[in-house]
């Protein structure tokens, strides 16, 4: 019988896509993290609100810091820096949020100069890849505010389903929140790939 190891993903940085490095943040990409994360209007339908320069200190010495993904409940950010440039545009972020359902989620944001050029879906299709052919995941999500048309959009571009439409799930930033969740199964990816 041959050995299955565990998933882990650990990849060789910088990784390459047709037009973009991605990888780890690091301290001398503070101003242009702050450039993007201090903006209101692209922390809206985020988690986070928007950033100090202390606040992206500490991320990079925490949460940022990590480079790969050994277990669950970890997760990975890294820097989408456009190759022909070498500018950092935004970044991606991958959790593994399961071992036994082999699950995961991806997240994603770009700095408003930099939209609308397919950097993101570009992204975010290799940290599909990632998961699904390095860390063998099962099943990767995307939850989306109903109102963040651009997120949803990209999601659906990278051929994932909507599977649920949850009203006012969620009591978010002061507001309820109708929340999208879409999806992709390991199958579909190597189908389409
Ligand atoms: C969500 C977000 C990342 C989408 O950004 P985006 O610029 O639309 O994403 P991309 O870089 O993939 O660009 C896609 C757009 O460029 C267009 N485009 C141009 N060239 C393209 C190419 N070569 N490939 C793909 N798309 C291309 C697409 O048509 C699309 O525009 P459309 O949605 O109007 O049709 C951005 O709005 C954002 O950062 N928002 C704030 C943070 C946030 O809400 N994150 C998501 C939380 S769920």
């Amino acid at each position: 019988m041959v050995a299955v190891s565990d998933p882990v993903l650990r990849p060789a940085y910088p990784v390459r896509t047709e037009r973009l490095l991605l990888r780890p943040l690091t301290g001398k990409d503070v101003d242009a993290l702050l450039a993007y994360r201090s903006i209101p209007e692209v922390c809206r339908y985020v988690p986070f609100h928007p950033m100090t320069r202390e606040v992206i200190h500490d991320r990079l010495a925490t949460q940022w810091a990590n480079t790969e993904l050994t277990d669950e409940g970890q997760h990975l950010t890294l820097g989408i820096e456009v190759a022909a440039t070498g500018e950092l545009i935004g970044d991606v972020i991958l959790f593994w949020h399961s071992r036994l359902h082999g699950t995961g989620e991806i997240g994603y944001v770009v700095h408003p100069d930099h939209g609308g050029h397919g950097y993101v879906t570009e992204a975010a299709r290799e940290m599909l890849r990632l998961g699904f052919e390095e860390l063998r995941l099962h099943r990767v999500i995307a939850r989306i505010d109903e109102r963040n048309e651009p997120s949803a959009r990209l999601a659906r571009r990278l051929g994932m389903r909507q599977e649920a439409r949850l009203v006012r799930n969620e009591w978010f930033k002061g507001e309820w929140s109708t929340e999208l969740d879409f999806a992709m199964l390991a199958d579909e990816w190597f189908a389409n790939r």
